[in-house]
């Protein structure tokens, strides 16, 4: 593969040449895809307001680089192979060609139903094929998607449908997942009651259930597709896009009540998740490829979607969940595709640990080559679990550190080059340079991957520790938050001037390796999902008996993190008697699944300071078990409520 780095010799002289000349090394990479014209000027940045602009003057199509080019040498290569959640129903190939005219006829689906280039599109959908062909629907006629996970609510639907003004919704009659069925059309027309801006929703069928199909608003999928059929394919060129164009909004938690829309753009985006995929996980023309995430999150965007079809991969789409029907379900996947690579998340390796190796006795994973895990640090139990049991001792995992607003892959060995090191992250991909500052902004002497040097063979010396921040700009960098660009520069890029800060805290070893300890805001991750506490408690304060709350996060050993909230009910409230159950009702029926709180306590009072400021250090020693050493506690307005606090946890 082009581009693809085949030695730790190799990546050393990259990585320098990324910092000594990034215009020079990003622009010889971007050679290497298809573009309707060549862009003018390379780079052009600056992190105060914030400003980055990569390949300007360029005009291109995602869709041409993930689709068409291919259609030439691998027309009938497996482009998707989608394996459902059921494992008796039958499972879908889709060869290059094959998606490419199922992208098309989307495309004209939506010139039918007056979508136009910039038009905000809503996609809430189950994980079968038509999700990765809506996704790339949109970026061929230059619609921005905005990919919605299935475990979010009515109303969390409906708040992303605003801030973006979406006119446009592509949803299921429902999906499957384990054993459930999710009902996701009843969900959005719960949404479309909070929010007028939707014209039209388009439905497939793939439960069967009774939907209520709304008059004028609401079309079949199928019966849009035969529409196009007897239309005949018009115009199936893609749109020229600047390079610089919008291409998706997804929405993550921070450390506000309010979800933020990240922008990302196309040529960047493009770049920056090919270029990554095909290093940290050394992909041979041919491979099978297998990335867990659901295409809702960053990860199914990135390298279920983008990365590996932008490298001409055969990805592998999975519908279901790795426990149902079976534990085994993974294993039986990997045996039954001869899987090369496997992408996951820490939290599905725990909780598959759970069941012992029963599930893995008799299944054939001799084609694995390389295992990768994504989403919060790896604790080192799974990662020799992993590399035991999984990896048989002989695959390189690639764990890989960064987030939705990164775009990419940061920070991680690359399979077979670079060492791993349990539960560190490693190494900055080129063009990458990471730094530590602490509490006061400082930079830490020898955290700087390119001013300290990014390796240090064997080097003995202290680790050092600090706030992980990037300090030049990556292709794939956030542009934006959408509707909001102070919102952007105030939470990535004010708190240190001149650098973007991750929110996390990190560790460097001597050598030069980061390991990632975790969230420094008051964010959490649970299940490698992102969560923000003030989201939460939001939400739990909508309860009509409640007060107050505070969350914070605990550790959990399937989870990473779990939920822990303290409330406070009102006089009613408190006579009546307030079910717990009611309190996590609220927070499902406002963020959605994803955010259930795992323990909830009442309380009469909450830690606060002279000037109201809830001490959250005292609750989250508390939610670990932490009884002693709270810290000091004097400056609270009512020590004894501690008291109280610590004898009723939960
Ligand atoms: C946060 C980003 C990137 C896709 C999945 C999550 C944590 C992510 C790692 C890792 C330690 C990790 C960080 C980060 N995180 N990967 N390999 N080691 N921590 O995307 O929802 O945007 O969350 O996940 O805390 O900031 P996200």
């Amino acid at each position: 593969m082009p581009f693809q780095i085949n030695s730790f010799e190799q990546y050393l002289s990259e990585y320098q040449k990324s910092i000594d000349q990034p215009e020079n090394f990003w622009s010889g990479i971007a050679e290497h895809f298809t573009w309707k014209k060549k862009w003018d000027k390379v780079l052009e940045w600056n992190f105060k307001e914030p400003s980055v602009k990569w390949f300007q003057g360029g005009k291109l199509n995602i869709t041409e680089n993930c689709l068409d080019r291919h259609l030439m040498e691998k027309a009938n290569d497996p482009a998707i192979i989608w394996e459902p959640n059921d494992p008796k129903e039958k499972n879908r190939i889709l060869s290059y060609k094959e998606l490419h005219g199922e992208v098309c006829r989307f495309v004209q689906v939506l010139k039918n139903n007056s979508v136009k280039k910039g038009d905000r599109i809503c996609i809430y959908m189950p994980m079968v094929p038509e999700l990765a062909v809506a996704v790339l629907a949109c970026a061929r006629m230059g619609a921005i998607h905005s990919v919605i996970f299935g475990g979010y609510s009515a109303q969390s639907i409906a708040d992303r449908i605003e801030d973006a003004s979406c006119s446009l919704v592509l949803t299921a009659d429902g999906g499957n997942r384990g054993g459930k069925d999710i009902l996701l059309k009843d969900t959005i027309d719960e949404a479309l009651q909070k929010t007028g801006h939707v014209k039209k929703v388009i439905v497939l069928k793939r439960l069967g259930n009774k939907v209520n199909m709304v008059d004028g608003r609401d079309v079949w999928w199928h019966d849009e597709i035969k529409k196009v059929e007897s239309q005949g394919l018009k115009d199936t060129t893609a749109e020229a896009m600047d390079a610089e164009d919008i291409l998706f909004i997804l929405y993550t938690s921070g450390s506000t009540g309010k979800p933020k829309g990240v922008v990302h753009t196309v040529a960047g985006y493009m770049i920056y998740t090919t270029y990554s995929f095909v290093n940290v996980f050394q992909y041979k023309p041919g491979q099978i490829y297998f990335c867990t995430a659901d295409i809702g999150w960053i990860t199914g965007h990135s390298y279920t979607v983008y990365g590996p079809l932008c490298a001409g991969a055969t990805t592998l789409m999975f519908e279901g969940i790795p426990s149902w029907p079976d534990p085994g379900r993974f294993w039986d996947i990997v045996d039954k595709y001869k899987v090369n690579i496997l992408y996951t998340a820490p939290t599905a390796i725990r909780s598959l640990m759970g069941f012992g190796t029963d599930p893995i006795k008799n299944k054939d994973l001799s084609s694995l080559r390389v295992l990768g895990t994504v989403g919060e640090p790896i604790n080192e139990e799974a990662w020799h679990w992993y590399d035991e049991h999984i990896g048989k001792h002989k695959c390189p995992i690639v764990d890989t550190w960064w987030q939705t607003e990164t775009g990419g892959i940061m920070i991680s060995n690359l399979a077979g080059i670079s060492k791993g090191k349990p539960s560190y992250a490693t190494l900055p991909l080129p063009g990458v340079i990471p730094l530590l500052v602490d509490e006061n902004g400082h930079p830490v002497p020898g955290s700087d991957a390119a001013k300290d040097g990014v390796f240090h063979k064997g080097a003995s010396g202290p680790t050092v520790s600090g706030n992980l921040c990037i300090r030049f700009p990556w292709p794939s960098i956030i542009r934006t938050t959408y509707g909001d660009h102070e919102r952007c520069r105030v939470n990535y890029f004010a708190t240190y001037p001149g650098m973007y800060f991750t929110g996390d805290g990190a560790l460097r070893d001597a050598e030069g390796n980061y390991r990632i300890t975790g969230r420094v805001d008051d964010v959490l991750n649970v299940s490698g999902h992102r969560i923000g506490t003030a989201e939460v408690e939001n939400a739990i304060n909508m309860h009509p008996e409640v007060v107050e709350s505070a969350v914070v996060g605990y550790p959990h050993d399937i989870k990473g993190q779990g939920i822990y909230a303290f409330v406070t009910l009102g006089k009613e409230g408190q006579e009546k008697g307030v079910k717990k159950e009611s309190v996590v009702s609220e927070v499902v029926r406002v963020i959605g699944v994803i955010a259930r709180p795992d323990k909830i306590q009442f309380v009469t009072g909450l830690p606060k300071t002279r000037s109201g400021k809830i001490m959250r250090r005292i609750l989250r020693k508390i939610a670990e078990g932490e009884m002693e050493n709270l810290g000091d506690i004097s400056t609270l307005v009512d020590p004894a409520v501690v008291e109280e606090i610590k004898k009723g946890k939960v």
